[in-house]
């Protein structure tokens, strides 16, 4: 078994944005018990004895919570590398002169959209111009900056705009995200998910911008799961490379597991190594045992690993199927369904976003 090289700390599902394509569970209040400063410097202690690498300070919003500056100086001086994930929402003059004092290592910012109202219309509240004040924040401190912008049927068509506005905050990288339809995301699919036709545009723009770009800023786009023949390797694979510890302190595989049917693993209760190393639920889906036909005689199956098991649950119902994005799936007319749907759609009516409602927090 490999070592895990990233934790991803879900510090808080507390927000003050309400972003359509949410990553937070649909179940928030079952996370409210977040875990104290002195467990969460219990969690960061524990993944570096695993040989984890990198940090990764998510939410939710991180900066919500107070202790942040203090879990990074932990971090920091046990060597790890650490990344803020952050909506900037928060992210003040003082707040970052701390965090840089600590220590932090790399700071994303999510930009909904180059054009403000459009960007606040997204984010569900107003927070354009806080954002790329934060981003400029972040470069003045001499901080590697990554933009991600998650695109969805309502901003692909800006791409270039996009990396303007990228390249005009100095960003040292841009993810290009293609919304991941799960939770909140999947509850708005129909709203969200770009056209064929959309994602024949964008392309050749992302091309030319890499080109002209080479030197200055790297761009990453992924075309979107359901765009493409064959599934990505999610995660790198279950339980391979990256965990993830939510709010409550529960451990997963990925961020959306904690949908999947399977038992719960939590800090509170074992220590991170027999999670990642012994417990059922890390077990479940590693490696390639566990593999239904196509996959099992598949000469993809190490590439790819059978694609998302936590796509292949919300679409088929079961997580141990082949993931229904890869062609070869028997469950691949759901996928080539949607799509179909969002080609017939484009230009026909305007979808309206359903904002993700406001969560409670109780720490
Ligand atoms: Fe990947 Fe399975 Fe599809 Fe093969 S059949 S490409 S292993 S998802
Ligand atoms: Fe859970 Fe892909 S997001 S396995």
């Amino acid at each position: 078994m490999d070592e895990p090289l990233g934790l991803l700390a879900e510090l808080t599902y507390a927000c003050p944005l309400h972003c359509p394509y949410c990553s937070n569970p649909l179940n928030l209040g079952d996370f409210g018990d977040e875990l104290t400063t002195e467990e969460w410097r219990r969690v960061v202690t524990e993944a570096a004895g695993l040989g984890v690498l990198q940090l990764h300070l998510s939410g939710g919003e991180p900066l919500v919570r107070r202790d942040l500056v203090e879990i990074v100086r932990h971090a920091g001086d046990l060597g790890l590398y650490t990344n803020l994930i952050t909506s900037a929402a928060g992210l003040t003059p003082r707040r970052a002169e701390q965090l840089r004092a600590a220590g932090l290592d790399h700071v994303q910012i999510s930009i909904q959209a180059d054009e403000p109202a459009l960007s606040d219309r997204i984010a569900g509240t107003p927070s354009f111009a806080r954002k790329t004040a934060a981003a400029r924040l972040v470069k003045d401190l001499g901080w590697p900056l990554t933009v991600n912008v998650v695109l969805h049927r309502h901003n692909i068509d800006r791409i270039d705009r996009i990396l303007a506005l990228a390249e005009e905050l100095a960003a040292d990288r841009v993810e290009l995200a293609n919304t991941q339809y799960y939770g909140w995301a999947w509850r708005n699919k129909e709203a969200l998910l770009p056209s064929t036709a959309q994602l024949a545009r964008a392309e050749p723009v992302v091309r030319a911008a890499r080109i002209r770009l080479r030197d200055r800023m790297e761009i990453i786009y992924v075309v979107p799961d359901y765009h493409g023949r064959y599934p990505k390797p999610c995660m790198g694979g279950w339980g391979r490379r990256q965990l993830t510890v939510v709010p409550n302190g529960d451990v997963l595989p990925c961020p959306p597991a904690h949908a999947l049917p399977l038992p719960r693993a939590s800090v509170r209760e074992h220590s991170l190594a027999w999670i990642w190393e012994s417990s059922p639920l890390f077990q479940r889906f590693r490696g390639t045992d566990w593999m239904p036909e196509p996959c099992r005689s598949c000469p993809r199956r190490e590439v790819d690993f059978g694609g998302c098991r936590c796509q292949a649950f919300l679409l088929t119902g079961d997580a141990a199927r082949t993931d229904p994005v890869c062609h070869l799936s028997p469950d691949h007319g759901i996928v080539a369904a949607a799509v179909r749907a969002a080609d017939e759609a484009a230009g026909r009516r305007e979808h309206v976003l359903a904002p993700r409602p406001h969560p409670g927090r109780r720490v």
